[in-house]
């Protein structure tokens, strides 16, 4: 396991002083060409332009990127004695990352500064549970502060229980600072488990450079007993330093190297490339080999005449030509389907790219609101390769299509998240969608998504509707013949997201670990080469197991290729299992809920996504296989 868990192991907040900000490893990070190139922050991202339906994705970019009502904080510039804000974020049991609750709803105190009140957030904020308040500290930027209580907790029965109950759980808070996030522990337990200490002190240590504030320490002190009817009075102070730190690079302190080891990520690709060129010649070897018998001893066939061939004993792929190219079963769910997974990919794709070129690490929720915001934007590729399959398959209700396909993936997101805002609201935990957001989401669906998806449709009907299919549909199905029972769809299906799964599941242990928040995840690069091996790798093996399945005369080629390549979902999801139980610490309802319902929600685009790319490599390769034949 040369990945390294420690952060499970041995929390890197140690309590003495509390310095989230772990020493650099490296001072800087030595961007690899596959770190994603370009430097951090100081442009802002903005959605690509020139996405289809302007004033579609012009209404978008309004609910995505509000107005920034407070410029000085979001240029990150400042003049000597400016005001610096502190905001506090959220606070949360260290082992369940997205069990967070608002700072100020452990009953800490607010200092004494009143004038800002409120943030606005953006859409991707609002759904990560982003709940900024401001701290009521003094801060200026370059005038340092002595030590000096700020405020006084009048510690009753209730607020003690309030905070034993957080340090016996290991929580831990959160604030920013000009966008540099900042972690400090709540308190501590003495040996025996009797008595808690509360961290009173926030020595907090800023670093500038020029005028943009570049690094930032804090430093927890003070450990007072929490006893019952006491005060308590928290104090902090602050100290300005000047640094080196680019302000580009500020950020490079929060990502770790030696967890992200290019070392194993070669490794993994070069595990996965062999399988690639393995498979790869597999089908080409084997199948054109095959297909060239296949086709001489067609041939040959033809050249006998009739008697012959009666009592010659065909067999193979050439015999089910009248049923290839009927209607898939359900041909209305299966268009939505390998449409939504066009649409995953696509996101995929272009997310990664902006991930690369962008690094969108840096900006709090950003990454949520680019991918919502080129889901919604690539909205027409899922009606265009949807609409066109079903429209292929002889599909008559295209409207009732269309809806089913567009809302197939927001539903299924929307309702798990839905699912698991009840759990929030019971918790009363900042995971809680707003209501406002709610509405947001809603209108995304109803106002881009869908009429994208219309205009998606339409020119699909129009520009690749047509049957236009090498071989005639027989008008009676013909009767599948028996066969070994590792032929049998069901087996196949089973057996072909192994693959696939094989190829991407190093990966998956980076991803998963970056997306339960407790690594930063920058290396887009290898994550694009992995995307590009799990195609080929689906590819490829769904066309051989169409090619078996075929040969066994069973023409039910479309669902078996699309699952077969889907099921590598069924092994992700059963790593979740694994990642959960042996590499990492949540527990309670809340964050298990989460975690296994937001993991459904990922294996499922996941294989969605694969069936769709296995589906259209496999229709390409019956279509060519096909044409070539001479049908009598
Ligand atoms: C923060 O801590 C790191 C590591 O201990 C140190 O290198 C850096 O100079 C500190 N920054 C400030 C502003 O004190």
């Amino acid at each position: 396991r040369g990945g390294g868990s420690g952060w499970v192991r041995a929390p890197c907040v140690c309590p003495r002083s509390v310095d989230a900000n772990r020493p650099r490893r490296r001072r800087r990070r030595r961007r690899s060409r596959w770190a994603g190139a370009g430097p951090v922050g100081a442009r802002r991202m903005r959605p690509l332009p020139g996405a289809p339906g302007v004033a579609a994705a012009a209404a978008l970019l309004l609910l995505l990127l509000p107005s920034r009502a407070r410029a000085d904080e979001h240029e990150h510039t400042y003049q000597d004695k400016e005001e610096v804000v502190l905001w506090m974020n959220t606070v949360g049991p260290y082992h369940n990352r997205q069990e967070t609750y608002k700072y100020f709803s452990l009953p800490f105190c607010v200092g004494s500064k009143k004038s800002i009140s409120h943030y606005h957030e953006t859409l991707g904020e609002a759904l990560q549970g982003v709940e900024l308040e401001f701290s009521g500290l003094d801060i200026k930027f370059k005038d340092d502060v002595m030590p000096a209580t700020y405020c006084e907790i009048d510690l009753d029965k209730e607020k003690r229980d309030a905070f034993v109950y957080a340090i016996k759980n290991h929580y831990w808070y959160q604030m920013y600072i000009d966008d540099l996030p900042i972690w400090g522990i709540v308190g501590e337990a003495d040996e025996n488990g009797e008595d808690y200490y509360l961290w009173t002190y926030k020595k907090l240590e800023i670093g500038f450079n020029g005028n943009r504030i570049v690094d930032v320490n804090l430093t927890s002190e003070g450990k007072v007993k929490l006893v019952p009817n006491t005060k308590i009075q928290m104090s902090y102070s602050v100290k300005w330093k000047k640094s080196d730190v680019k302000f580009e690079d500020r950020f490079d302190k929060y990502l770790d190297p030696s967890f992200f080891q290019h070392r194993i990520h070669w490794f993994s690709i070069f595990n996965s490339f062999m399988m690639v060129i393995f498979l790869v010649g597999l089908v080409s070897m084997i199948l054109m080999r095959t297909l060239r018998k296949d086709y001489a001893r067609y041939s040959k066939e033809e050249e006998m005449d009739d008697m012959d061939r009666d009592l010659g004993d065909e067999y193979g792929w050439k015999q089910v030509h009248g049923d290839v190219f009927r209607p898939s079963s359900h041909p209305l769910i299966f268009s939505s389907l390998v449409g939504s997974g066009c649409q995953i990919f696509a996101v995929s794709l272009i997310v990664i790219i902006v991930a690369m070129i962008e690094d969108l690490y840096t900006e709090r929720g950003s990454m949520l609101s680019t991918a919502i915001f080129v889901y919604a934007a690539t909205s027409p590729v899922n009606g265009y390769f949807g609409g066109s399959l079903y429209a292929r398959q002889g599909g008559r209700r295209w409207i009732k299509q269309m809806f089913i396909g567009a809302f197939l993936i927001p539903a299924m997101v929307c309702g798990t998240a839905f699912f698991i805002n009840f759990i929030a609201i019971y918790y009363h935990a900042s995971r809680a969608i707003p209501f406002g957001t709610m509405v947001a989401v809603c209108c995304i669906c109803f106002f881009v998504i869908l009429p994208l998806n219309l205009v998606g449709t339409i020119l699909g009907r129009n520009l690749s509707g047509q049957p236009n299919f090498p071989c005639r549909v027989n008008a009676v199905p013909r009767p599948i013949p028996e066969k070994k029972w590792f032929m049998e769809p069901a087996v196949i299906v089973c057996l072909g997201g192994i693959l696939p799964f094989g190829s991407i599941f190093i990966e998956m242990y980076f991803i998963f670990t970056s997306f339960w928040a407790y690594k930063i995840y920058y290396v887009y690069g290898f994550m694009m080469l992995v995307l590009v091996i799990l195609c080929i790798v689906t590819v490829c093996v769904t066309i051989v197991c169409t090619y078996f399945l075929l040969n066994a005369e069973d023409y039910r080629w479309q669902w078996t290729s699309f699952l077969s390549a889907a099921s590598t979902a069924i092994y992700v999801y059963m790593y979740s299992f694994y990642y959960y139980f042996f590499k990492t610490k949540m527990y309670g309802l809340f964050q298990t809920s989460f975690y296994f319902g937001y993991m459904a929600v990922f294996s499922t685009a996941l294989g969605i996504m694969c069936g769709a790319i296995g589906y259209m490599g496999t229709s390409a390769f019956v279509r060519k296989i096909y044409t070539n034949v001479k049908i009598d």
